[in-house]
């Protein structure tokens, strides 16, 4: 009989991927699609941080959590990491699935992608463990189907996201110094979109690209917006308050909201910066989620 390990999840034949936080540095609302779906133009940057996913291949599909966001999601059979992995194997007949353990350190329903980064990291794992190239449209196919951040999350380097989130372009950003910060008050996603209000088939215009040198992307960052902000902040209120308190901070270049929202994130010139920064706020806001990190 094999030997049995405590740690199933740093066994050797464990495979592991970061799923790292996703955040939109601008999220322009274009219109919306017959089907309902918004259209998008967002600049999209991914963080040092975020939760940590491991696989270990050709076991029946299941999925355990840990870490300290486990709670807010155990018990939910719909988990995104399930869903993807259902995506696939709908898609790519005799998929090996496998055992999934998440250890969970992002908030939920927080704007930063968690659920669809977690997702996109289930992709990654279950292409490796079957030698899928990375580049499989069906890969593509079931992120898609698995939420409209999942395309982004999967390429999971810095992007303009358009269309409803299925058309990535790759972009070279400078890397920033970051703070992260959410109220802990969960913010939902179709609720924000329902109160902008756009009638099915209307336009707004269109986006120009991002430059790609430092204080261009800057100047070109501050002049495109997140739409979603007012919805968000008739929503929860508290944004205000987070926004006045990372305005408040040494070296702020840009203080803003992130997907959906509650998180909000400002960005420096370096992690120093950003890591003085980020103890400021948690020293006044002592039960706000606070994280220092680099975007790029
Ligand atoms: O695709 P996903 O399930 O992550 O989207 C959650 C909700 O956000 C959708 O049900 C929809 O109400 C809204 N949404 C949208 N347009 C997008 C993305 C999301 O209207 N491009």
């Amino acid at each position: 009989m094999p030997a049995m390990s405590l740690f199933p999840h740093t066994d050797s034949a464990a495979l592991t991927e970061r799923a790292p936080a996703k955040v939109n540095l601008t999220l322009r609302v274009l219109g919306r699609r017959e089907d309902g779906y918004h259209e998008l133009s967002s600049v999209v940057a991914f963080a040092g941080t975020g939760d940590r996913l491991s696989l270990i291949p050709g076991e029946a599909l299941s999925l355990t959590l840990d870490g300290p966001g486990a709670d807010s999601l155990e018990g939910d059979d719909d988990n995104l990491v399930l869903r993807a992995a259902r995506a696939l194997a709908d898609r790519v007949p005799g998929l090996a699935l496998g055992r999934f353990h998440l250890i969970k350190r992002l908030p939920v329903a927080a704007g930063l992608g968690g659920g669809s980064s977690d997702a996109a990291a289930a992709l990654r794992l279950l292409a490796r463990a079957n030698g899928l190239a990375f580049d499989d449209p069906r890969l593509h196919e079931a992120a898609i189907a698995t939420g409209s951040d999942v395309p982004a999350c999967f390429y999971g380097r810095a992007c303009l996201m358009q269309g409803r989130g299925e058309d990535i372009t790759p972009l070279v950003l400078p890397r920033f110094g970051a703070v992260l910060v959410n109220p802990r008050v969960p913010v939902s996603t179709a609720e924000v979109f329902r109160l902008l209000a756009i009638p099915p088939g209307m336009r707004r215009g269109e986006v120009a690209s991002p430059p790609s040198g430092r204080d261009d992307v800057l100047d070109w960052l501050r002049a495109e917006p997140n739409d979603l902000e007012p919805p968000a902040r008739a929503l929860a209120p508290v944004l205000n308050e987070v926004e006045s308190a990372l305005e408040a901070t040494t070296g702020a270049l840009l203080v803003r909201m992130s997907g959906s929202g509650a998180t909000m994130f400002a960005l420096y010139a370096d992690c120093r910066a950003a890591a003085h920064a980020a103890k400021m706020v948690s020293a006044v806001h002592p039960h706000w989620w606070v994280k220092s990190t680099v975007l790029g």
